[in-house]
């Protein structure tokens, strides 16, 4: 997938929307642009899946190569007070985990296993744990 993660990251986002519209307003570089633009051909909303797409990714990989997922102390702070200010609750990330798997099977449709989704759902859910418990010392 990393050749072609500009793509895959932006129907990620898509999937997200598609998924639960009222999602839309949390992202205040969506607001700005107006009910009507079209989303994929905005700019900071590529930029932003790509970020969250690679770090699934990482998270990923460093699962498989040491066992555990590990974020920067200084990324996961801000993280969190991100995602506290932008109101996120443990709701959406379900949501994001869905469109994550749904988006990765589409993108390897024949790599696609139970296994493998479940080896997804680990690197997402460990990644996840993490901003969520930064979340709390943040509010
Ligand atoms: C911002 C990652 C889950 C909504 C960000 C940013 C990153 C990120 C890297 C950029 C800002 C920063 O670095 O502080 C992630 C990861 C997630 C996750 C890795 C899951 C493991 C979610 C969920 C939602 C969400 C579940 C709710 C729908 C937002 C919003 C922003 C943001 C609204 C602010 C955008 C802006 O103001 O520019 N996220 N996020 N994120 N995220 Fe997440």
């Amino acid at each position: 997938m990393k050749g072609d993660s500009a793509a895959i990251a932006l129907k990620f986002f898509l999937r997200i929307f598609e998924i639960a519209p009222a999602a839309k307003p949390m992202f205040p570089f969506l607001r700005d642009a107006g009910e009507d633009a079209p989303l994929q051909s905005h700019p900071k909303l590529k930029a932003h899946a790509v970020t969250v797409f690679v770090m699934a990714c990482e998270s990923a990989t460093q699962l498989r190569k040491t066992g555990d997922v590990k974020v920067r102390e200084a990324t996961l702070r801000r993280l969190g007070a991100t995602h506290v200010r932008a109101g996120v609750a443990d709701a959406h990330f379900e949501v994001v985990k869905t469109a994550l798997l749904d988006t990765i099977q589409g993108a390897v449709p024949e790599m696609w296993t139970l296994e493998m989704k479940a080896a997804w759902e680990e690197a997402y859910d460990q990644l996840a744990a993490a901003i969520k418990e930064e979340m709390k010392l943040a509010a």
